[in-house]
């Protein structure tokens, strides 16, 4: 028997300010998106921003359903629409950000693991990493250098 031990890397931004500007102005976007969240259910909103190689940025936040597993998570709303209305462009960069309307968030919320799995469909297709930046409403904001920190062992299209 013999062990493997596999790490996932982040860095750590204390607030918004901290970030590489470029940052700063996606995370701001998904804050205002995060707030046009449909969840009359959880009372808990998420927003995320995507830049894209083409310049352009696309935003998605949480649509709930009456049925519970309707809905869908802002992650994934921003990342099918990219792929749906830019099917040829990359994604970059994503920043989250989750906030409830109950009490106030204030460590990193990262992405579910259904959403881990559906961005893991696109990094491998693009063959290009995504950065993804992740906070609360407020506190620190966590930088992966790629999907790959967030879904070690990820199932993807070379297993098939
Ligand atoms: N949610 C997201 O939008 N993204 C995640 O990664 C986690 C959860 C949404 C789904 C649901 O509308 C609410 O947050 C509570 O789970």
């Amino acid at each position: 028997m013999k062990e493997i031990s596999i790490t996932s890397k982040f860095s750590v931004y204390d607030t918004i300010p901290d970030l590489p500007l470029d940052i700063q102005n996606l995370m701001e976007q998904a804050v205002d998106v995060r707030k046009k969240a449909y969840a009359p259910y959880s009372n808990f909103r998420v927003g995320t921003a995507l830049l894209l190689d083409n310049g352009e940025i696309v935003l998605g936040s949480n649509q709930e359903n009456a049925a519970y597993p309707s809905g869908l998570c802002a992650e994934r709303v921003a990342i099918f629409y990219a792929g749906a209305i830019y099917p040829e462009a990359k994604i970059l960069k994503m920043a989250i950000t989750a906030a409830s309307d109950t009490n106030t968030t204030k460590s990193p919320i990262p992405p579910c693991g259904a959403c881990r799995q559906s961005i893991a469909e696109y990094e491998t297709r693009q063959d290009v990493p995504i950065e993804i930046y992740f906070m609360g409403e407020l506190g620190a904001i966590y930088k992966s250098d790629s999907l790959k920190n967030l879904l070690p062992f990820m199932f993807d299209k070379n297993f098939l």
